[in-house]
Formats: C-alpha cells, sequence, structure tokens
C-alpha cells in the first residue's frame, strides 16, 4: 500500500510538471513557435539553408536580395508571402510595385527552395516561413547573427499591389514617416535603426539616391549632409539623368559582409541613401542608436535578431486561415 501511494504521488508530480515541460515559448502572441515543423517536416532548415547556401555561393548579393524579401512580404498585410504571388486571374502582383519594380530579386531561389522542400514534406511548409527562413539564413551566410525562426505562418490568397506602393516606405521619404511606417507594423525606433543595418550588404540604383546628388529639396542643391568626396565619386556613376539601374554598395566599406560598418559610414556621412543618413541627422534617440551601434556590434546583432523575430511577427496567416500553396507564385486554385 505504501510502495502504491509512493508510485501514486511520483505520477502525480509527473502530471503536474508535465504541461510546463510541454508549454512552449511563443512569440508574439501569433503562435509562432520554431518546432512548428519538427513532426511534419524535420528537415526543412537543412533543406532551405543548403540551396540558400548553394545560391549565395553563386552570387554573394543573393544573400542581400534574399534578405530584403522577407521585408517587403512582411510589411504588406502580414509576413504571408503574398510578395512571391504572379499576376494572375484577379490577382495583381506586388513585383510590380514602385519599391518592387526592376529592383526585387531572388524569386528563382524561392522557387528552388519550395521545389526542394515539396519533395520532402508535399504540401506543409508554407512559402511565408521558407521567406523567414531564408532570410535567417542569408544573415548567417553574410556573417550576421544567427536567431531560432518562430514558424508556422501560411499562405495568402491574394496580393496588394497598393499595399506594396504605400506601406515600404521610400528611400527619399522623411524620417518620420518612415518611423510612422515601422509603428503601423507595431514596429518602434529600436526596430527602425537596428533593421536599416540590413544596408550592411547588397546594393541600390542610382534612381534610388540620385535626388540628393543633384536636387534635394527641389531646389537644385545637392544633400549637403553627404559627405563631399563621396558625393563626388557617386555623381560620376550616377548622372543627372541616364544611368538609373547603375549599382552601387550600400556599404562600400564591406558590400558583402553582414557587420556594423553601415553606421560607421553613416558616422561619417555616407550613408548612400537619404533614410540611411536622416537615421543621424533627425532624431536625437536614433541618432544615440547608430551611434552604439558603430561602437557595439554585439549590441546590433543582438537588436537586429530581436527585431527580425519581431518583423517575422507581423500579422501572420495561423491556423487554417489561409493556405499552404504548393507553388510560391500562385494560389491553389483561382
Ligand atoms: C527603413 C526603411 C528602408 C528603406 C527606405 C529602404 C530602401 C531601400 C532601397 C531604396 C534599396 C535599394 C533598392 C534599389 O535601388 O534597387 C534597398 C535595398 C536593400 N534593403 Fe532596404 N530599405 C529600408 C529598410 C530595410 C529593411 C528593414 C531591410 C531588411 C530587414 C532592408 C533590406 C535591404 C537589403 C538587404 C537591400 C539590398 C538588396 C539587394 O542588393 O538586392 N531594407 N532598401
Ligand atoms: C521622392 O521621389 C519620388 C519619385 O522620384 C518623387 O515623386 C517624390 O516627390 C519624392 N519625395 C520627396 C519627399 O522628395
Amino acid at each position: 500500500m505504501a510502495q502504491f501511494m509512493s508510485y501514486l504521488i511520483v505520477l502525480m508530480s509527473l502530471l503536474a510538471i508535465a504541461p510546463m515541460c510541454l508549454a512552449r515559448k511563443t512569440y508574439g502572441g501569433y503562435g509562432l513557435y520554431p518546432q512548428f515543423y519538427d513532426h511534419s517536416c524535420p528537415h526543412v532548415e537543412d533543406i532551405v539553408n543548403s540551396v540558400v547556401a548553394k545560391a549565395v555561393a553563386k552570387e554573394p548579393r543573393m544573400a542581400a536580395s534574399l534578405l530584403r524579401l522577407h521585408f517587403h512580404d512582411c510589411f504588406v498585410q502580414g509576413c504571408d508571402a503574398s510578395l512571391l504571388l504572379d499576376s494572375s486571374g484577379s490577382i495583381v502582383s506586388e513585383k510590380g510595385s514602385n519599391p518592387n519594380r526592376n529592383s526585387a530579386r531572388g524569386f528563382e531561389v524561392l522557387d528552388e527552395i519550395k521545389a526542394e522542400v515539396e519533395k520532402a514534406c508535399p504540401n506543409t511548409v508554407s512559402c511565408a516561413d521558407i521567406l523567414a527562413l531564408t532570410a535567417r539564413d542569408s544573415t548567417v551566410l553574410a556573417g550576421g547573427p544567427y536567431w531560432e525562426v518562430p514558424l508556422g505562418r501560411r499562405d495568402s490568397r491574394g496580393a496588394s499591389l497598393s499595399g506594396s506602393n504605400n506601406e515600404i516606405p521610400a528611400p527619399n521619404s522623411t524620417f518620420q514617416s518612415i518611423l510612422t511606417k515601422f509603428k503601423r507594423q507595431g514596429l518602434d525606433i529600436v526596430d527602425l535603426v537596428a533593421l536599416s543595418g540590413s544596408h550592411t550588404i547588397g546594393n541600390a540604383r542610382c534612381t534610388s539616391f540620385r535626388q540628393r546628388l543633384y536636387n534635394q529639396a527641389g531646389n537644385g542643391q545637392p544633400d549637403y549632409t553627404l559627405e563631399q568626396s563621396y558625393a563626388t565619386e557617386l555623381r560620376t556613376r550616377c548622372p543627372r539623368s541616364g544611368g538609373d539601374q547603375n549599382l552601387f554598395f550600400l556599404d562600400y566599406e564591406s558590400p558583402y559582409k553582414f557587420d556594423n560598418s553601415y553606421y560607421k559610414n553613416i558616422l561619417a556621412c555616407k550613408g548612400l541613401l537619404n533614410s540611411d543618413q536622416v537615421l543621424l541627422t533627425k532624431d536625437e534617440q536614433s541618432m544615440e542608436l547608430v551611434k552604439q551601434y558603430a561602437a557595439n556590434t554585439k549590441l546590433f546583432f543582438q537588436h537586429f535578431a530581436n527585431s527580425m523575430v519581431k518583423m517575422g511577427n507581423i500579422s501572420p496567416l495561423t491556423g487554417s486561415t489561409g493556405e499552404i500553396r504548393k507553388n510560391c507564385r500562385m494560389i491553389n486554385s483561382y
């Protein structure tokens, strides 16, 4: 009897502990969690990583291009892979919006990842989750921080061209209007300054910063916050007219390395985009963050990883909303 009682006590205490151990940490209250595919597609992270690694080895800039896609997805009706849809039926693709046209790239890499993942686990892994994993892997491959990616997003059955035009900040937007766009997504000034650090890798086209070189305020004058010799060099390859698609490194110091030199450039008045430089010049708190990240890579990496998880939590479709697309470019039935 005593034996039975002690058995009962052990059993009861196990039952009391078990739910605590099984309780999962969720992020932002949306029910996304890193183990979402542990049983349904245990190798998904390896599959994604191997395709991303291959693509980045072939072309280093691809890390930047893929990281940007997750941002342009999440800011438009949430992280739902709406960005990946091509035009068809009543869907007008976001790929034709002002921020994306002649600019967003890497869609073939997503196709390849999705095809590999479908082979291993058909109808299981969303394109939205693949974008989130791809952004993390790209960051790590370029030398940036690692973070666990909360998963469980589902894919939209529509896209929003107007959302893409209106919600994604433009490079010549004012500091306040950029911050307002971040706040609308539930992001704050720390997220803005940390996530802008993505511009430590990748390119921008002449058309994205020409205004600063020749006509900053519509008065025929350049942006005098731009360091002069740097401005002169930019003008040689970004003329007053023509050359719209000429490419420049966003971080000329270490264009393929995910580090904190983006912030050092800004302190030296060598931010490429107006939206980069205003982080220093238009707001006290933002200026402090730029200085801190320029001095402290570890702090930048911690904040960046944290803000990427926050951005990845923007209004995901979960449960039975949306669908798991078979092909990221099209909804399952029209
Ligand atoms: C804060 C507001 C932001 C503005 C105004 C902005 C604007 C831009 C512009 C104009 C370009 C160059 C596009 C071109 O000329 O083709 C660019 C490139 C890029 N952006 Fe941003 N961006 C912002 C925030 C972000 C965020 C939050 C991320 C990621 C989390 C990001 C990641 C990137 C990357 C990696 C590139 C280089 C892409 C490539 O080389 O293919 N940006 N951005
Ligand atoms: C930003 O650039 C766009 C397109 O070139 C232009 O129409 C707009 O007036 C500019 N906005 C500002 C604030 O300069």
